[in-house]
């Protein structure tokens, strides 16, 4: 009886796990991982421009080379066929998959031009700020109409 009894407990609570689990090589858990990454590094670039945290000539160039560098890897694990699970993806990401393309490439863009003013010696901190709006107008106009939140 007891024994009965703990097993289902015991299975419950497997069961729980499985689902709570998301797989860190799913397309979705890879793609969100990168997303982070992105919003992490964009907000410290930003930090430095609003002054939330210390101008650095060189922790900018290097976080601008860094962002541009993720900006070209999340739309690889978007899949041919939407996936399910824990996504804020709106299912326009499949229907107009041009549209989401054609803003993944103005990101890329945007990161871009981005890190050509971060090559200027000395770093003039006015001349980063019109591309560094550029590139967060980017991730604004995407997820305006793609992502759910
Ligand atoms: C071309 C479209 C597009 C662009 C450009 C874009 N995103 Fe996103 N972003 C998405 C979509 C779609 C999702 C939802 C992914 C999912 O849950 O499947 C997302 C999700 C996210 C998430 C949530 C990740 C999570 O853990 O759920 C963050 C944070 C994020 N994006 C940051 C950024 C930042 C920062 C930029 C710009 C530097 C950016 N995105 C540019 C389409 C875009």
């Amino acid at each position: 009886m007891m024994c009965k009894r703990l097993t289902a407990v015991l299975l419950a609570t497997l069961a729980l796990c499985a689902c709570e689990r998301v797989d860190p090589n799913s397309p979705l858990a890879q793609r969100k991982a990168i997303f982070k990454d992105m919003l992490r590094t964009s907000e410290d670039l930003g930090g430095m421009l609003r002054g939330r945290l210390p101008f650095q000539a060189s922790g900018f160039k290097d976080g601008a080379a860094r962002l541009d560098a993720l900006a070209h890897q999340p739309w690889a694990h978007f899949p041919k066929v939407r996936d399910g699970g824990d996504s804020s993806a709106r299912p326009e990401v499949w229907a107009r998959q041009a549209q989401f393309e054609a803003l993944a490439r103005d990101l890329e863009r945007a990161t871009g031009e981005l890190v050509q003013v971060t090559a200027a010696s000395p770093l003039d901190k006015g001349a980063l700020k019109p591309p560094m709006d550029r590139v967060e107008a980017a991730c604004q106009a995407c997820h305006a109409q793609f992502r759910t939140h």
